[in-house]
């Protein structure tokens, strides 16, 4: 892959095509499959020869395919079992052995250790022909609701982030869609979710050459003549020493009581933030008092800073027994220099 932000994609050889007969079999008629010559170029860059290649919502199996042609392992999760049935039987044909499980994160295990998550998301809004309601359990094309859809994804990308290894990349291919002549963001929705959870690496677009097709009014357009590739990664982003240090005495001006414990407290008196291994926050415990507690969120967030129990976003007012379930909430923000200050808020159960 060349540093390019988009990549103009060519439609698959035949012998990468999903085969007609299992097309055919399929209940949407695969019309959701991805093309392999999308996935090829992620898969040699994000990834190592031998290593494995993982798709949570793994469809027809084209990413694995792309993976084995790539001269890596992989496996997938997909929840419709008639569809995993068809991936792997196409896998066969193509000689490739990667394991399928049936099922969703997080119930279901990822079938073996990973090194790269990559994917195509089920989009929000796509009809799936439902029989009945026990084994579409789980179905995100099923689900209605925009805010739980995403909140499911964010379960979903949560236990991908626990498996992958240390500097493991996640990439997301999504696009932005329109539903009844609504626009709905979702590919920056996606982005979001996945802030909550890794570092923001980089995007590309993946163009298609095709004509516009005419689609029925009220039903969700696309054109799918481009769609984001979303690239996270799984890695500790050091915050700024310096930064951090200006944010607390902020803090502490505006009359606030914390106490600075942890690997960042032993920071504090140095003024050389490039020395090895700084710490990857800073942990404040706070007085285990609700109103000022409020008090100190409020202020946060009129300075930014993005509140977060477990990668869910929070506003103040927020109960304390939220954050003693949680036992951190996390505020984050970045300078106009991109400098990250992080501070992970405790409750000091002594004082
Ligand atoms: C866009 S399709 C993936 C197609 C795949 N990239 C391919 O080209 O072969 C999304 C898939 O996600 C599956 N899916 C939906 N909800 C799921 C869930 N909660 N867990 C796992 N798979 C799910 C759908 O059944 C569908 O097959």
């Amino acid at each position: 892959m060349d540093s390019r932000s988009w990549l103009l994609l060519q439609p698959d050889p035949p012998e990468h095509d999903l085969p007609a007969d299992l097309r055919a079999r399929d209940r949407f008629g695969g019309r959701d499959c991805g093309w392999v010559a999308q996935m090829r170029p992620f898969v040699r860059h994000f990834s190592q020869p031998g290593q494995c290649v993982f798709d949570p919502f793994c469809g027809f199996g084209t990413t694995l395919l792309a993976a084995a042609l790539e001269g890596r392992s992989g496996c997938g999760i997909e929840i419709d079992a008639a569809r995993a049935e068809l991936a792997r039987e196409r896998l066969r044909r193509h000689g490739v052995d990667a394991p399928i499980a049936v099922g969703s994160l997080p119930q279901t295990a990822i079938p073996r250790a990973i090194d790269l998550c990559l994917t195509n998301v089920p989009y929000f809004g796509c009809r799936w022909p439902s029989d009945e309601a026990g084994p579409d359990e789980g179905q995100l094309y099923l689900e209605n609701d925009y805010a739980a859809y995403l909140h499911r994804l964010r379960d979903i990308f949560h236990t991908v982030r626990r498996a992958l290894p240390e500097g493991g990349f996640c990439i997301a291919m999504v696009e932005n869609l329109t539903i009844q002549d609504r626009m709905l963001p979702l590919a920056w929705d996606l982005a979001g979710v996945l802030r909550g959870l890794f570092v923001a690496r980089e995007e590309r677009l993946l163009c298609y050459q095709r004509d516009k097709q005419a689609l029925p009014a009220g039903a969700t357009r696309s054109n799918r003549s481009h769609e984001y590739a979303l690239i996270f990664q799984k890695t500790r982003e050091t915050p700024c020493i310096a930064s951090t240090r200006a944010e607390l005495r902020a803090m502490a001006e505006a009359g606030f009581a914390f106490e600075v414990f942890g690997s960042f407290a032993s920071w504090l008196s140095r003024d050389d933030d490039t020395a090895p291994r700084p710490p990857g926050d800073a942990d404040l415990l706070l007085p285990d008092d609700q109103g000022r507690f409020d008090a100190l969120l409020h202020w946060l967030h009129a300075r930014n800073y993005e509140l977060t129990l477990w990668g869910e976003a929070v506003l103040p007012p927020l109960p304390l027994e939220r954050l003693r379930a949680h036992w951190y909430l996390r505020a984050q923000r970045r300078d106009r220099l991109g400098r990250l200050v992080r501070l992970d808020l405790c409750l000091d159960a002594h004082a």
